[in-house]
């Protein structure tokens, strides 16, 4: 398949783009800027510019051919100002992208408590709030969809084990766990067209996907 990794550079991100050049895919790893290309290099992936906060045509041009966009975009500044460009309007952006370019399939990376944003501080809330805007907007898209609602995340080695459910009691995973779950999505047809949390568990990761309901 073709995928189109957006936030291809963040440290989720490249976990995904090394993953499916491992599993043969052609992968376009999306950029803010071309400036952005040493961040994946050595990776086996065609980089492309997919800012997601230029003009929404030059992302649906990027999208083209794309069988698959996965968005693992995200602030690197929780201010809300910020928050709101990429998190929700960047991500609404990216999902009217795929639609009108034809792409099937959409998946998501958000985070645990997206979807009852009202908790935490003010920069927690301005984040969940703004993530929850975009995957209701993704839910309510004509695309395939898949909201991967994730954990505290971590930089330690995955470990491949995993729990993922409708909903979880927070926790932590590693971002490579993340990468692999994201992975997982695509083949198994239970994550289609639903959000789920996940977090480190038990189960290996096709298990753990294949216990949704
Ligand atoms: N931190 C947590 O505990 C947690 C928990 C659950 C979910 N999440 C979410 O998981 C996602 C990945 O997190 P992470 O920590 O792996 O991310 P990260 O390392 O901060 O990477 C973020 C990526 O987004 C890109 N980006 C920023 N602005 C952009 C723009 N205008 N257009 C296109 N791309 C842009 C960055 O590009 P540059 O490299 O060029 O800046 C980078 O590739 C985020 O959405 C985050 O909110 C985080």
């Amino acid at each position: 398949m073709v995928i189109t990794v957006l936030g291809a550079s963040g440290r989720t991100g490249r976990h995904v783009v090394r993953l499916l050049g491992r599993w043969g895919h052609t992968v376009r790893a999306g950029l803010r800027n071309r400036r952005r290309g040493e961040s994946v290099a050595g990776l086996a992936a065609i980089p492309v510019v997919t800012d997601l906060t230029a003009d929404p045509d030059e992302l649906v041009d990027a999208f083209a051919g794309s069988d698959v966009v996965i968005n693992c975009a995200g602030a690197a500044d929780p201010d809300p100002a910020a928050v709101n460009l990429i998190d929700r309007d960047g991500a609404i952006a990216a999902i009217r992208a795929a639609e009108r370019a034809g792409v099937p399939r959409f998946v998501q990376l958000s985070a645990m408590f997206a979807d009852s944003p009202d908790q935490g501080d003010r920069l927690v809330r301005s984040i969940l709030y703004a993530k929850q805007i975009s995957d209701s907007m993704l839910s309510r898209s004509s695309l395939v969809w898949t909201v991967v609602r994730a954990a505290t995340l971590t930089d330690e080695p995955g470990t491949g084990r995993i729990a993922a459910a409708g909903h979880l009691d927070a926790g932590r995973i590693p971002r490579e766990d993340v990468a692999a779950v994201i992975l997982g999505c695509l083949i198994e047809a239970r994550t289609e067209n639903r959000g789920f949390d996940v977090r480190s568990g038990d189960l290996p990761v096709a298990a753990a996907l294949s216990t949704l309901d």
